[in-house]
């Protein structure tokens, strides 16, 4: 097998990903890690950040609950495909120190010793730690220092570790868990994050050391920080300001609450690079979600997956667009919705128009009300205005499709191609039923079921006559 190009850079720090806990408080059969915010799995956002600040890492993601699942998705996500990842397999999820212990105890652990780097330590369910946090985490650690811990202050410290110092502003002494903390220590507003920068030996005697003598009688990673405060070894506090950063996701509501902020970070970011977000706290802008440019987007719009939305393109409002492509100056009308399709410059879609996976609109396009589309192609300045359904066609370029216009694809077995040619064009309530080819610059003559083939420059006419008959109607009346 080829050596990959990272192992040529021997790694300037290891990680370790707690991620084995189910995360009972989720309420949940997907592994919590896998929980989705901004578009994708929490655990991806993590190594979003692992991969921009830190890139030569080592990394060891501590999998139990789900870890097939958990193993899975992170293998077939190519972004990851340069890191230096490993699973390590915690059997019982015995605490947050039993974990890393899994992890030190296992080769990559022994590898990781051998090598003399740092370890970060990041929980699986901070999804908005920050490339620059974890940067500024992993900056070289003192030579006396054994561990560098990652605090905050909360206005509301419920549920987190308590940080417990000499005094009131004193050298830390240890972690409190909510539940072993006493009335006073529940008080205390700084609180551990669950992110530390460990020296490899410290952290791997440290954890041979842990015990489950305490509420959840589990083992906690905590420990390591009175370990080190009883020995009189050195802590390191990296106190961060940002604390909505270091949120913890342990339950549904702090989910939509990660999820929310996060949002708001995405969004203010675009916005300061030139978008307009007429209202941004209704708005939905997943974390791959690429603007080329200047842009402006309406109330309720939700933008998903890898969609890109280029240069002067105008959007919404109420309108959902996953793994779209919208050209330079296209307009994407109210309550629109597409997946998977590409809208060409300067095309107009909408409003409530439907493009469904594989469509393709052409430049200058014009998709009105109500129109389908599923893998359909439309060429440059071909209009399809309203009420129509187009499926597996491909349409040429200045092509006029009237109002009420169906492709037959589906004949109950296989799904048939309709080809409509440069200049057709199609009168109003017409069917073509596929496989059929209309051919360039044909007329269509309105109420036509076409079910053979139109030469090119014909016209085709598919109805019955008319007949007037005078007078019946006062007959049909009597
Ligand atoms: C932990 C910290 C707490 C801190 C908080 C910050 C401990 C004992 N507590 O509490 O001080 O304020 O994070 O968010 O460390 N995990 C495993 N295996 C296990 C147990 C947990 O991999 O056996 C993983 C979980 O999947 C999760 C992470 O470790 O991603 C943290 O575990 P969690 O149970 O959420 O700890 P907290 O109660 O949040
Ligand atoms: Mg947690």
């Amino acid at each position: 097998m080829p050596q990959k190009t990272r192992s040529a850079k021997a790694p300037q720090c290891a990680v370790i990903i707690l991620a084995a806990g189910q995360g009972k408080r989720m309420k949940s059969d997907l592994p919590k890690v896998l929980q989705e915010i901004a578009g994708q799995p929490m655990i991806f956002h993590i190594l979003d950040g692992v991969r921009q600040a830190i890139p030569s890492a080592t990394v060891a993601i501590v999998v139990g609950h789900g870890k097939e699942h958990v193993e899975k998705q992170i293998r077939s996500n190519d972004s990851y495909s340069d890191l230096d990842l490993n699973f390590i397999f915690q059997p019982e999820q015995k605490g947050t120190g039993h974990a890393a212990r899994f992890a030190m105890d296992s080769p990559w652990g022994e590898a990781v010793l051998k090598s003399r780097v740092p370890v970060l330590v990041l929980p699986g369910d901070l999804p908005l730690v920050s490339p620059e946090l974890i940067a500024q985490m992993t900056e070289e650690l003192g030579r006396s220092s054994v561990m560098r811990l990652l605090t905050c202050v909360l206005g509301d410290p419920t549920g987190y570790g308590r940080v417990v110092r000499r005094g009131k502003a004193g050298p830390v002494l240890r972690i409190v868990e909510e539940k072993d903390a006493t009335q006073r220590e529940k008080e205390l507003h700084e609180v551990g994050t669950s992110i530390y920068l460990f020296q490899g030996q410290f952290l791997k005697t440290g954890l041979s050391r842990v015990t489950n003598k305490n509420a959840q009688a589990e083992y906690y990673l905590t420990d390591l920080v009175s370990q080190a405060s009883r020995a009189q070894k050195k802590i390191e506090v990296f106190q961060w300001s940002e604390s909505q950063d270091l949120r913890g996701v342990n339950d549904p509501w702090e989910l939509s609450q990660a999820g929310r902020y996060l949002n708001q970070r995405i969004i203010q970011k675009w916005a300061r690079s030139g978008v307009r977000f007429i209202a941004p706290e209704l708005t939905w802008v997943d974390s791959k979600v690429v603007f080329d440019g200047i842009a402006e987007v309406s109330p309720n719009v939700l933008l998903q997956g890898r969609s890109v939305i280029r240069n002067g393109a105008k959007i919404g409002p109420h309108v959902v667009l996953k793994n779209v492509d919208v050209g330079s100056g296209a307009i994407v009308k109210a309550g629109t919705v597409g997946e998977d399709a590409v809208i060409g410059t300067g095309a107009s879609v909408g409003p409530y128009a439907h493009l469904r996976p594989g469509s393709e609109v052409g430049e200058e396009c014009k998709v009105g009300n109500f129109v389908e589309l599923k893998k359909a192609k439309l060429g440059r300045k071909t209009s399809v205005s309203h009420l129509s359904y187009l499926g597996d066609a491909v349409v040429g370029e200045n092509v006029n499709i009237g109002c009420g216009f169906i492709t037959c694809n589906y004949d109950g077995k296989t799904k048939n191609v309709t080809l409509i040619e440069d200049d057709v064009f199609m009168g109003s309530d017409c069917q073509a039923v596929a496989p059929v080819k209309i051919g360039k610059g044909a007329y269509v003559a309105s109420g036509s079921t076409i079910t053979e083939d139109v030469e090119a420059g014909s016209l085709a006419v598919a109805r019955s006559r008319q007949v007037n008959k005078p007078g019946y109607a006062q007959k049909y009346r009597k």
